[in-house]
């Protein structure tokens, strides 16, 4: 499995919030995902979780103090700065945000904040009625315009009793926001339109025609271009999967429901990953009312359903467009053809009869046959790291088309 954080050197800032306890969860996950993560606390933030707890789950004494580096393995607040891939401050206070969003530097958490040429984050957590102050709101804004990435509070209960927004944001969700602040932005500006899943095509109420697709590959396509800058939407068949972080989702059943949303969404984007098992056949008529069984034997009128990709490519200007084929013979000769009849400018083809690979797999081995006469052949690897190589073959062909 990827590990984006591998020998990274995260720095992880808390203050005075009872929310601590879910920086504690933070650090372990930024941990297991191969950081290493040295934690900043504010005198604040010690009231409410030790230092001690943030050592022995980061394996780094905790800087706590400007100047006394009492522990040996203690490192200087400038040393700190310098090593730092990224800066996530999480619990942000109100006080925290005051303090930053004027260049005050009184302690160890604000003055690496100032010191740090790393990508910062603030993840605010208080009193709603704390967070919707007016002064509050400013610093927000002040930080943004600063270049801090401020990481929104969720809505819900609160701590204090209150409901409404002030929840620090999910550890899973810091966690994607630190990853994708160490990630170069090879796509930041794109609008990438990324479909997963399979569709239903339904007889009757109850009962339809689908495929084994999980929409795992289309949901690594979505993180990982979210994760390298890209504005994403994902266009959805029915899945069981969360929706990846940053990626704004819709949510489709049928083949034309599918091709209702790409249409709408086509113009915009930049690139198109066409990932999902979109069926060919749905029933030539569907039944309000569930069909009742019989003795005889029955056979199923099918109508093909519309292809989307041959579809929408007639009408392409800027977009690349990538589609997929899972075969199960022929792979490459199958591929050529798609490339070629959809007006392809990449085609992923996969072998599903590969054991272990492909539909519902968590792995996948894939060949990328292009519009130039390329060919590259990805051996088998976990779905997140072929999304990775994917979007790395994307970017390498559209310098050549913007080349040519
Ligand atoms: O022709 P085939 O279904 O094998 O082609 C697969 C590719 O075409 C995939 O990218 C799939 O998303 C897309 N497709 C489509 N509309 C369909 C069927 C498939 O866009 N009705």
């Amino acid at each position: 499995m990827s590990r984006f954080l591998q020998d990274k050197n995260i720095l992880l800032g808390l203050t005075g919030g009872i929310a601590c306890y879910k920086s504690a969860e933070l650090a372990r996950l930024l941990v297991r995902e191969g950081a290493e993560v040295f934690v900043l606390m504010s005198q604040a933030a010690q009231q409410f979780i030790t230092p001690l707890t943030m050592q022995s789950l980061t394996g780094h004494a905790v800087a706590t103090d400007l100047f006394a580096l009492s522990h040996e393995l203690q490192i200087g607040h400038i040393r700190l700065a310098d090593m730092a891939n990224a800066y996530v401050i999480a619990p942000a206070t109100a006080d925290v945000l005051a303090k930053l969003s004027s260049g005050q530097a009184d302690d160890v958490v604000t003055t690496v904040a100032l010191a740090t040429r790393a990508p910062l984050l603030v993840a605010p957590s208080m009193n709603v009625n704390m967070f919707e102050h007016p002064l509050v709101q400013r610093n927000v804004e002040r930080l943004r315009s600063a270049g801090y990435r401020v990481i929104p509070p969720g809505e819900g209960e609160l701590a204090c009793g209150w409901h409404g927004k002030g929840r620090l944001a999910e550890p899973a969700v810091l966690l994607a926001e630190v990853e994708r602040a160490v990630t170069p932005q090879d796509l930041a500006g794109e609008k990438v339109l990324v479909t997963a899943g399979p569709t239903r095509e339904f007889l009757d109420p109850v009962r339809f025609l689908t495929n084994r697709s999980s929409g795992k590959m289309g949901f690594a396509l979505a993180a990982a271009a979210w994760r390298r800058g890209a504005n994403v939407i994902l266009v959805a068949g029915p899945v069981t999967l969360a929706t990846p972080h940053g990626v704004e989702r819709r949510d489709v059943v049928s083949a034309e429901d599918m091709f209702e949303a790409v249409k709408q969404e086509f113009p915009r984007a930049t690139i198109l990953l066409m990932c999902a098992a979109v069926a060919d056949y749905r029933p030539a008529a569907r039944q309000n009312r569930k069909i009742k069984k019989q003795k005889a034997a029955w056979s199923l009128a099918l109508e093909p359903t519309v292809d989307i990709l041959a579809a929408v490519t007639p009408h392409k200007e800027q977009q690349f467009v990538v589609g997929f084929a899972a075969e199960t013979e022929q792979l490459e000769a199958s591929a050529q053809g798609k490339l070629q009849q959809k007006g392809l400018d990449l085609v992923v083809a996969n072998d599903v009869s590969q054991p272990g690979a492909g539909m519902e797999a968590d792995f996948n081995a894939a060949i990328l046959l292009d519009r130039f006469g390329g060919h590259l052949a990805l051996p088998l690897m976990s779905k997140i790291d072929l999304a990775e190589a994917i979007l790395d073959r994307v970017i390498e062909l559209r310098k050549r088309v913007a080349g040519t």
